[in-house]
């Protein structure tokens, strides 16, 4: 019954959480406000606000789950990817901690870990299973063998699809991030109204550096006719412009699920709290007869509980981390 701390940082989110034996006993989240006001994550401003937040945040999660740091078998941490100044803050907090404490040291690739958010709930997905992560800097098809095997088999070769909700939404206008403010806007817009450009990429990858380059274009040639056009359609324009990534990312993890054969169908990653993705995603679900799983939304964006999960499996597999392990902003797996 392995009681572990996790802790993430490896962006503007400092987050801890509890979990007992597979189950999350606490997952607080503290966000950084501190961004809006620069259209994007200043890391500088990012590092030392997770300096600010990490023992609150620590003390908290250990408080909701009503445990104290001496029932705790191993510490858990984000070790890559992400901004360096971001991850070093909760790297160095857990290595120290599980020094203080004697119990061992666990480090967790984020990515693994938004993948493995699909193991939180009860009814999980059973190996082997694909998983679409969508985040803010990451877009990729894994292939899960076991908790410890995972695979990536496609994934994008320019921006992320976060990366193409957010650039689009600035692109409008919309402050940072806009991925959520472009869901909520599509909700009452017409997705066949407008038609973006789709890449035409081999295999299993992605592309969406095109569709920010045909955003631009369509808004420079429509806001020359009229300088309110963006104002005036914003709902037509966030549907269509989602309903073009959902296709771009959904007709890839057809073909995915296609090749493999495999049936149980995971999507994770902050876009995956896209209510237009998770429809769409469902409904391909039942068209194809997979059987498919989405995280709840507290796992989607990130956030400990998917450290803590995945350091449980690795707490499992006996896979524990040297005291002189570092963060490192890139990593392969
Ligand atoms: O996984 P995540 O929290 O952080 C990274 O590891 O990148 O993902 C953040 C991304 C941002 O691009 C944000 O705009 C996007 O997830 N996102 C959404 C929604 N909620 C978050 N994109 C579209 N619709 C949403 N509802
Ligand atoms: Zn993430």
């Amino acid at each position: 019954m392995p009681t572990i701390l996790a802790i993430e940082s490896s962006c503007d989110e400092t987050s801890a959480s509890v979990c007992r034996d597979g189950a999350i006993l606490s997952n607080h989240i503290a966000n950084q406000a501190v961004h809006e006001q620069y259209g994007g994550v200043v890391p500088e401003l990012a590092s030392r606000a997770h300096m600010q937040h990490i023992v609150p945040v620590v003390d908290i999660a250990l408080k909701q789950a009503g445990v104290t740091l001496s029932d705790l078998d191993a510490v858990a941490f984000t070790q890559a990817p992400g901004l360096i100044g971001s991850l070093l803050v909760g790297a160095q907090f857990a290595k120290s901690l599980a020094l203080a404490l004697g119990k061992p040291l666990l480090s967790v690739h984020h990515m693994q870990a938004h993948v493995l958010a699909n193991l939180i709930p009860e009814e999980r997905p059973a190996f082997p299973f694909l998983c679409l992560t969508v985040s803010g800097g990451h877009t990729q098809i894994v292939r899960a063998d076991s908790p410890t095997e995972l695979t990536v088999l496609g994934e994008t070769i320019d921006d992320a699809a976060g990366e193409a909700f957010d650039k689009s939404a600035k692109l409008l206008g919309l402050p940072y991030p806009g991925g959520p403010l472009i869901d909520k806007y599509a909700k009452e817009g017409n997705p066949k109204r407008f038609a973006f450009a789709e890449p035409q990429i081999e295999g299993l990858d992605f592309s969406f550096s095109g569709l920010k380059t045909s955003v631009l274009y369509f808004l420079q040639r429509e806001r020359a006719q009229d300088p309110d056009f963006t104002e005036k359609n914003m709902a037509d324009i966030c549907a269509s412009l989602q309903a073009t990534i959902i296709r771009i990312l959904l007709r890839k993890l057809k073909r995915a699920a296609q090749d493999t054969g495999i049936t149980d169908l995971c999507i994770a990653g902050g876009v995956s709290a896209n209510s237009g993705l998770r429809n769409a995603f469902t409904e391909l679900g039942k068209e194809q007869g997979w059987r498919t799983f989405i995280p709840a939304f507290q796992y989607c964006t990130d956030n400990a509980g998917m450290i803590a999960i995945t350091a449980y499996h690795k707490f499992l597999a006996g896979d524990f981390a040297d005291l002189g392990v570092s963060a490192t902003a890139r990593s392969e797996w």
